[in-house]
């Protein structure tokens, strides 16, 4: 285990495991629709890499960059620093999401993306933090609630280090505090 890690809270075989499972239930759901996944970079990667091959359908991949600012559900803003390369118009969306926290990134790029005419648009979070949300997100798809830790590993990063750890751990509190 990497030394800044507290504990592992998700070993690589239980996020595997409910990877599968997220990945069977897409792939039931949008059976015969036309899929468009848009993943949020850079946290998002990971998973959608191994989620992307669970999911047995047709699907196309886009990706979006983005950051986020204000708060609540009225001030805050997405500002995008890489825009989709096509267009949604029509199609499918499912927005594949490392955690939801505040839910204000969510919150704001859902109402974008909206604003471009899909057919559908449903997000599927590996992880929730329940505990800290202050903007109202519906999730189709949702794999741990968490208690409100800092994590890393499996894309998740703390300036921009511990994404390729193949777990998801906590970090130590003197990581982050000194
Ligand atoms: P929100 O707008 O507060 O929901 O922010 C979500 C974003 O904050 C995620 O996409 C992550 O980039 C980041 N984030 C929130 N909690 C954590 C964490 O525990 N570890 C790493 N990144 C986090
Ligand atoms: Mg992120």
């Amino acid at each position: 285990m990497n030394c800044d890690i507290k504990e592992i809270l998700l070993s690589k075989e239980q996020i595997n495991e409910k990877v599968k499972e997220l990945g069977a239930k897409i792939s039931e759901d949008y059976k015969g629709k036309d899929l468009f996944v848009v993943v949020i970079l850079k946290g998002s990667v990971i998973f959608a890499a191994d989620l992307l091959r669970e999911i047995s359908i047709p699907v196309t991949i886009d990706f979006i960059s983005v950051s986020s600012y204000g708060s609540g559900t009225t001030s805050g803003q997405v500002k995008i620093i890489k825009d989709l390369s096509c267009s949604i118009e029509g199609k499918n969306v499912l927005i594949i999401e490392d955690i939801l926290d505040s839910g204000n990134t969510l919150f704001n790029l859902t109402k974008m993306l909206g604003d471009r005419n899909p057919e559908s648009i449903e997000i599927c979070t590996l992880l929730n933090k329940p505990d800290r949300r202050e903007a109202e997100v519906a999730t189709r798809y949702s794999g741990f609630d968490i208690p409100d830790e800092f994590v890393v590993g499996y894309g998740l990063d703390y300036a921009e280090k511990y994404r390729n750890l193949p777990y998801i751990g906590i970090l130590k509190r003197e990581i982050y505090e000194k």
